[in-house]
């Protein structure tokens, strides 16, 4: 890793790819086809009895009444002021007119803001948080595969704990001789899209494969695109080698896990959970990466930190899952974030006034 070239710092301009004449074609055309999930459009939540987002719309409708009434501005700032450091940007993304709300009338029984406690608040807050929507570059992600190649042993499995679009779990299956490479999602919707994006990859696959002049036989040698060699299986079994799971990442099992990825930059108050859960499924010497929070364990050992501006645009960590548990000093608490109070109001109102003249 001493030797990594140098970071990569901008997205240069992808030329379409003209024909399948090699296999290194083939992995241009299936990368390119998976950019750009960031740009989708975002739906609203269901606003339908038995929707597993009820009770997040419930608080957001009681949060976002108070934005709308002025009058009511003063005490939603009072509500939110403490826990500030859990809020990602300044006013709650949700609350935007961007967000996911629906825009549809409340159901009946929807509580306004006054009853609902401040536990509740705080978790909303969170969960707010983790279902912002974002992907590494594509330039970013081969910074952070050219970090990382010389770690990656052939056949084991790489598991993206909030894989979204699903871009991390196809690229890494493109790039890196995993058996398996699993992404495990919350939203239904993001887990339909990624569906649909690993179809159209697989499609895309079969007419490449059967484009080349030379066909790739299972046993052929296959030069990976990030150094290291496979054989045409690589390609050819790309389907069974990824897979897309709906559901909640404290729900998953990642037991037989040798990477585990996660863009973590949402999810700053949920990380001394996710670092627990790791904590107790992980194999030794299996690695963890993150983005722009620590996992503040005891089993994990942090094996390098690329600074914000180097791999990425935010900090990128890798560690691995050492020893026993017994045999571990304690972990530092981990820091959060928390913005001056007065600051942080400033900010509040100053975009208060900019919704207002927008409106
Ligand atoms: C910043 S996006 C990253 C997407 C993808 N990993 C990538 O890098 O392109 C984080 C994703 O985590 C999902 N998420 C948030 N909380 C989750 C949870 N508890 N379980 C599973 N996914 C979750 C969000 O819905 C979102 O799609």
């Amino acid at each position: 890793m001493q030797n990594a070239p140098a970071f990569r710092t901008h997205e240069t301009a992808a030329l379409p790819v003209a024909g399948f004449r090699h296999p290194a074609d083939l992995f241009e055309a299936l990368f390119q086809s998976i950019q750009g999930g960031e740009k989708h459009v975002r739906p609203p939540l269901e606003l339908t009895p038995g929707s597993p987002f009820l009770p997040f719309i419930e608080i957001g409708y009681a949060l976002r009444a108070c934005v709308e009434d002025k009058s009511r501005r003063d005490y939603l700032l009072q509500r939110l002021l403490p826990h500030r450091g859990a809020i990602i940007g300044t006013l709650p993304a949700s609350l935007l007119p961007h967000g996911m709300l629906p825009r549809a009338a409340p159901l009946p029984g929807f509580r306004p803001l006054e009853q609902i406690s401040d536990a509740e608040l705080r978790a909303w807050l969170v969960e707010d948080g983790g279902l912002i929507y974002g992907e590494l570059q594509r330039f970013e992600l081969e910074n952070y595969f050219d970090a990382i190649a010389t770690l990656i042993r052939p056949g084991g499995v790489m598991v993206d704990l909030g894989s979204g679009l699903g871009k991390v779990v196809m690229s890494a299956a493109l790039a890196f001789p995993f058996q398996r490479c699993i992404g495990v999602e919350l939203m239904g919707y993001r887990h339909a899209l990624a569906v649909r994006r690993l179809d159209a990859l697989l499609a895309l696959a079969r007419h490449g494969l059967a484009a080349l002049p030379t066909p790739l036989a299972p046993d052929t040698p296959l030069q990976l695109p990030f150094g290291g060699e496979a054989s045409g299986r690589h390609l050819l079994d790309l389907a069974s080698r990824i897979a897309f799971i709906e559901a909640d990442l404290f729900k998953v099992d990642v037991r037989g896990a040798s990477l585990v990825f996660m863009y973590s930059t949402c999810f700053g108050p949920l990380m001394d959970a996710i670092a627990g859960k790791l904590a107790r499924e992980m194999q030794e010497g299996a690695l963890v990466s993150t983005t722009t929070y620590p996992l503040n364990h005891p089993a994990f050992k942090l094996l390098c930190q690329f600074p914000a501006g180097t791999v990425a645009w935010t900090s990128v960590m890798l560690y691995q899952r050492t020893g026993a548990l017994q045999a571990l000093s304690p972990a530092e608490p981990s820091v959060s974030y928390e913005p001056d109070p007065v600051e942080w109001e400033e900010r509040v109102r100053q975009q208060f006034a900019a919704l207002d003249s927008n409106a």
